[in-house]
């Protein structure tokens, strides 16, 4: 059972700069997601929040509540949140950090992630296929 997280600003998905984003929405990538999971024969629940804190507490009890590993986009907490890496060092739970864009691609505040180093790998810049790639390495024992 996979927990897919989105933090801050990606419920704009297909509104926010579709020129780095793409077109399709969260409710498009959310149920991608699913379809895969069906694919993958995981069960998958999406979640998005624009609180860190809520993110923190998904993260937390991710564990307690039956998820094997968590696909995580934090959005721009990526590059400062230190409570976000804290909390994904304290869950056992293997997660994979995904973006969208290419991070590193992009400006300079971007190529750093703080969550990064405690996560069981990074994809970025593959669009929504990096969620798919995620998911594969968390249901195929790669993670
Ligand atoms: C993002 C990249 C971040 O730098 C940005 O703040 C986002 C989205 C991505 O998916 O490419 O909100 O995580």
């Amino acid at each position: 059972m996979l927990l897919v997280l989105n933090g801050p600003n990606l419920n704009r998905l297909g509104l926010r700069e579709p020129g780095v984003y793409g077109t399709q929405t969260l409710e498009d990538l959310e149920r991608l997601c699913e379809g895969w999971g069906a694919e993958l024969g995981v069960t998958v629940t999406c979640r998005q929040s624009n609180y860190e804190g809520q993110l923190l507490e998904w993260i937390q009890d991710a564990d307690e509540h039956g998820f094997t590993g968590i696909v995580l986009n934090p959005g721009a907490l990526t590059h400062y949140s230190y409570a976000l890496r804290d909390a994904i060092a304290g869950q056992p739970l293997p997660v994979v950090e995904v973006h969208i864009s290419n991070v590193d691609a992009r400006e300079e505040f971007r190529h750093k992630s703080v969550t990064a180093a405690v996560c069981k790998g990074k994809i970025s810049g593959l669009g929504f296929l990096g969620y798919r790639l995620a998911m594969e390495a968390l249901t195929e024992g790669g993670a």
